[in-house]
């Protein structure tokens, strides 16, 4: 009825009158005959996404009206935005997955990767969970009206990002830094891929008092909505599962963290001439700016006393851990938690300091699982969008098929989830295997 002609025609509106096929369009199907589909280049509208197949739906949760500064007229605040995918094939496990990233990169980075391969959401979409992403207060659609009380920074910089993130190996600060060989491209200016990456980078809150006070309210809203979930949180994000755990503990099936960033009590940035060059101190109350619940219990964190622990060296940094009268986490030992570093970034370097921090605290539910000790190497910080992505979120998917056979809350599996019955948890490396691994 409706003929291939008159179909070009609506399409092509006032345009002279000529057929599809002068126009070189192929209304059939859409295919080119030869179009480059690689990296970045893939967005073309001839080419077909590497994504998985999912629905989306998006929704804002928490906060409420405030004053908005108009007289008479309230906005609304404190909110944040989550988009819901859910597989198309469907829903087969029985915890749903909740991406948290560091707002440097918005959610968004959980999707597709810059250079256009499956991301992190899709690996998990094909798993069969329903995943949510959540974008962190005052970051990306999680943006907040009241200025105010959400002043924003720099998120990041060309420099920050060759640096920290995608070409450490140019740079020279730590010896592991030679061993980087994930990042897809040259990790610097003027590639196609870096420059992806760069464009999506945004601002961030530097109110880190209302940030953190927000995610706690806002995400644990979340996830008594959602119910018991898994946690993926990357570097600062991790601030924030951390909050989670803190405060809602038994909505959290695990939290498993990327290279997380909330290092005890300081942010450091290696350097092979001065060891102890960017070491600033930051987070008072340990892994945050707000309290969380310690015993003994902790108001003010400046009643919290620190020390510097340890040889600092570019290869391996010194840790702060508490003196005085050491206040415990009360509440952190309930959740799983899971730490996975890289073998060249800048956290191999650093990363020990959470575990001499547990250990002080008194905790003994977690692990850390050093990629390069299950086989996995040349990683950096942004691990999720590297060459090898697939293979991470695989070793991941391998020990959380072992949790999924755990009941709910309030039995929270413990670590490790271990075949040969193991209870001492082994934070060493190769312990992991017993629930990491290479499927
Ligand atoms: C148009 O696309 C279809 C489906 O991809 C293909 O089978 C067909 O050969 C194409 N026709 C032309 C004229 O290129
Ligand atoms: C990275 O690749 C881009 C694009 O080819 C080039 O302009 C730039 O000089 C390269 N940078 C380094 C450090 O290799
Ligand atoms: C390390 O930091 C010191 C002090 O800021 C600086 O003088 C030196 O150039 C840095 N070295 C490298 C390799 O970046």
């Amino acid at each position: 009825m409706c003929s291939r002609t008159i179909l070009s025609a609506l399409l092509l509106g006032a345009l002279p009158f000529r057929t599809s096929a002068q126009y070189g369009i192929n209304l059939t199907g859409f295919t080119p005959d030869s179009v480059d589909c690689t990296g970045v280049k893939s967005i073309s509208p001839k080419c077909s996404s590497k994504e998985s197949a999912y629905q989306r739906d998006f929704f804002y949760i928490g906060g409420g009206y405030v004053d908005s500064g108009i007289p008479g007229q309230q906005a609304w605040s404190d909110q944040l935005y989550v988009e819901k995918l859910t597989p198309a094939n469907k829903v087969n496990k029985p915890y749903p997955m909740v991406f948290v990233s560091a707002g440097v990169n918005t959610g968004a980075q959980w999707l597709n990767t810059p250079d256009n391969r499956k991301g992190w959401a899709s690996y998990y979409l094909d798993q069969g969970y329903q995943v949510y992403i959540v974008d962190i207060a005052a970051n990306g659609r999680s943006s907040q009206q009241v200025q105010s009380k959400y002043p924003l920074r720099l998120g990041s910089t060309d420099i920050i990002n060759q640096q920290g993130f995608t070409a450490p190996e140019d740079y020279d600060q730590y010896p592991q830094a030679d061993m980087h060989t994930q990042w897809p491209g040259n990790g610097s200016r003027g590639d196609p891929v870096f420059d992806a990456f760069t464009a999506a980078n945004g601002p961030i809150s530097s109110s880190n008092v209302n940030v953190e006070n927000t995610m706690r309210t806002s995400g644990c809203q979340l996830l008594s909505m959602i119910g018991q979930s898994y946690t993926i949180c990357h570097s600062a994000g991790c601030t924030y599962t951390a909050i989670w755990s803190d405060a809602c503990p038994d909505l959290l099936r695990a939290n498993i963290n990327i290279e997380p960033g909330n290092i005890p009590f300081t942010s450091l940035i290696g350097n092979n001439t001065v060891a102890g060059v960017g070491r600033s101190s930051a987070r008072p109350c340990g892994l945050t700016y707000t309290p969380l619940q310690f015993d003994p219990p902790v108001t003010d964190c400046s009643a919290i006393t620190t020390a510097e622990v340890g040889p600092d060296s570019p290869a391996k940094r010194s840790c702060i851990l508490q003196t005085g009268t050491i206040h415990k986490l009360t509440q952190l030992n309930k959740v799983p938690y899971i730490m996975i570093t890289g073998e060249a970034s800048p956290h191999i370097t650093y990363d020990h300091c959470f575990v001499e921090y547990f250990e002080q605290m008194g905790l003994t539910n977690y692990q850390w699982i050093k990629l390069a000790d299950i086989g996995i190497e040349g990683n950096a910080h942004f691990m999720f969008l590297e060459k090898n992505n697939q293979e991470i979120a695989a070793a991941i998917n391998y020990g959380l098929m072992q949790l999924n056979m755990y009941p709910a809350a309030p039995g929270h599996p413990s670590l490790p989830i271990s075949s040969h019955g193991s209870s001492k948890p082994s934070h060493l490396g190769l312990g992991w295997l017993a629930w990491i691994g290479r499927p």
